[in-house]
């Protein structure tokens, strides 16, 4: 497409920044259902300079220089906020190819205004991978927040955390259990980071499998003689998903700790925080699209590119893992869905055309979010209108504490609006998603429903299946530390202190 379109904006893959301001402050959208996590009703909603000003019935103002979008017999609710990407990531020997220009061209064409990306330490150092990430977001198009990594144990580790939270807006760290040599912990360092997370009042995130054994599979796959992707299944099974998944939930306990796990992948680690969660553990599960509702045949597919492109980890699983973790998130045992989304295109992917070792890791899923949640939880009767709002949105707002501000559609909530029609349809491409890559997991899935309008900070920027968007324009999303999951924490500090039994004072050995 050409570089400007109609309403003067840049258009994507404008390659330029023109940085011309939007004609319209202010947007008025008409008689469309409004949708938030505790309730819906039929009313406007009027937007002025990227805030929410109103919601209720037949809102009248003077009709200058206002946008009027009419919504009728369509849903207007927050805009999506993805609580996990990893966007222009360098990680095993490449780097994604969506960046945060590209991203969140291709997320804003989904109707998700928000993300939250993982910040990934420079030889484990905190402040130059938060300066490099600054970097990186400057082309931001939608607002966005960081999570961090921690990847090594020190002093300064250590205190730079404390600085993240405190003058940097951080505040949630990840370790992984996995990915041995790069990015893997041990359990000494992660009861560490648990520690040191507790204190500042930031939420732990674990990727869960056990990084020594998915060695050892991968090892016995290589002795087996299965290079293929399908070989990336086999060499790391549901158990050692449900091994690690128990481990950091076991330790979050001791700890006292609340406890987030990404991408939860199976039927065994959906149990292992379902029983957690029964016994009163505050323990948060994050399935991701692609694991509630592909199963892993693709792997065995005989074209590489096709079965290359389905590698993430943990892997996606077999036929039954998807539909419990769907059930488990319409139960609210699974709490918000992320997506994980980290591309790489099939030249990246075929970096392992002869060790599935070395295919780089992830999948797309940013643009596709909305949509397929939609056909797959709501037009199938298994969540409501509400619930969706919540899984897409709110919940991702309150656990990372940024919640009215994003996550609602009320009066001074930030202006992240989307209208979906319930009766249009979606189809998934490669040929016409807004990524860089040259393919998507889902291709050539349809559904019922379909984001039509997107606004972003105020600003229409997706309309008519055309984007309007500004390299520059998403803005740094600060976290505080301290969210709901912390209230009462205290408090079983000091009955857990009070129940200790008196420790026995002995005379000395020697008398
Ligand atoms: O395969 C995946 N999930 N790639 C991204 C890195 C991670 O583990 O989240
Ligand atoms: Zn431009
Ligand atoms: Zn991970
Ligand atoms: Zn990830």
């Amino acid at each position: 497409s050409d570089s400007i379109s109609s309403e003067g904006f840049c258009a994507v893959n404008s390659g330029s920044d023109c940085g011309l301001p939007s004609p319209y402050t202010k947007i008025l959208i008409k008689g469309g259902t409004v949708v938030n996590a505790h309730h819906k009703e039929v009313a406007d909603v009027y937007i002025e300079d990227g805030v929410i000003l109103s919601v209720r019935p037949n809102i009248r103002v003077p009709d200058e220089n206002i946008r009027v979008i009419d919504a009728t017999g369509k849903y207007v609710m927050p805009g999506g906020i993805d609580p996990h990407t990893h966007l222009d990531m360098e990680f095993m020997g490449t780097a994604t190819i969506d960046d945060f220009f590209t991203g969140h061209a291709a997320a804003l064409a989904g109707g998700t205004t928000m993300h939250i990306d993982f910040v990934i330490p420079i030889n484990g150092n905190l402040t130059a991978g938060f300066e490099a990430y600054k970097h990186k977001a400057s082309k931001a198009a939608m607002d966005y927040g960081f999570h961090m990594a921690i990847t090594k144990w020190d002093e300064d580790v250590s205190k730079d955390m404390g600085v993240m939270v405190r003058d940097h807006g951080i505040n949630s760290f990840k370790f992984f259990m996995a990915y041995k040599g790069t990015l893997m912990v041990n359990d000494d360092l992660l009861l560490e980071g648990l520690k040191k997370c507790k204190s500042l009042g930031a939420l732990p995130m674990v990727h869960a499998e056990n990084g020594d054994a998915v060695v050892e599979g991968q090892n016995r796959m290589i002795d087996l003689g299965i290079t293929g992707p399908e070989g990336h299944a086999l060499s790391r099974p549901p158990v050692l998903e449900a091994e690690a998944t128990a481990r950091a939930i076991r330790l979050a306990a001791f700890i006292n700790t609340p406890l987030y796990v990404v991408h939860v992948m199976s039927t065994d680690a959906m149990e292992e925080i379902a029983k957690a969660k029964k016994a009163g553990q505050r323990v948060v599960g994050e399935p991701v699209v692609s694991g509630l509702v592909l199963d892993d045949s693709w792997l065995w597919h005989p074209d590489f590119t096709t079965a290359s492109k389905y590698v993430m980890s943990p892997p996606i699983r077999e036929l039954g893992h998807g539909q419990a973790l769907r059930a488990a998130l319409s139960t609210g045992t699974l709490q918000l869905v992320g997506t994980d989304h980290c591309t790489f295109n099939s030249t990246q992917k075929a970096f392992g055309l002869d060790d599935f070792r070395k295919i780089p890791n992830g999948v797309n899923g940013l643009e596709e979010r909305m949509h397929v949640l939609w056909d797959a939880m709501v037009e199938t009767g298994k969540i409501n209108v509400m619930d969706y709002v919540r899984i897409t949105s709110t919940e991702c707002a309150r656990i990372f504490n940024i919640y009215p501000k994003k996550g609602a559609i009320l009066e001074g909530s930030d202006a992240d609006v989307i209208i979906l029609n319930p009766n249009a349809s979606f189809e998934v491409s490669a040929t016409s998603h807004h990524s860089r890559s040259d393919t998507n997991v889902y291709e050539g899935r349809t559904g019922k429903g379909k984001v039509e309008v997107t606004v972003s900070r105020g600003r229409v920027v997706w309309e008519n299946d055309v984007l309007n968007v500004m390299p520059g324009s998403g803005k740094y999303i600060k976290m505080p530390p301290f969210s709901y999951l912390f209230d009462g924490i205290d408090k079983s500090n000091a009955a857990y202190l009070s129940s200790l039994r008196a420790p026995v004072k002995r005379s000395s050995a020697a008398s």
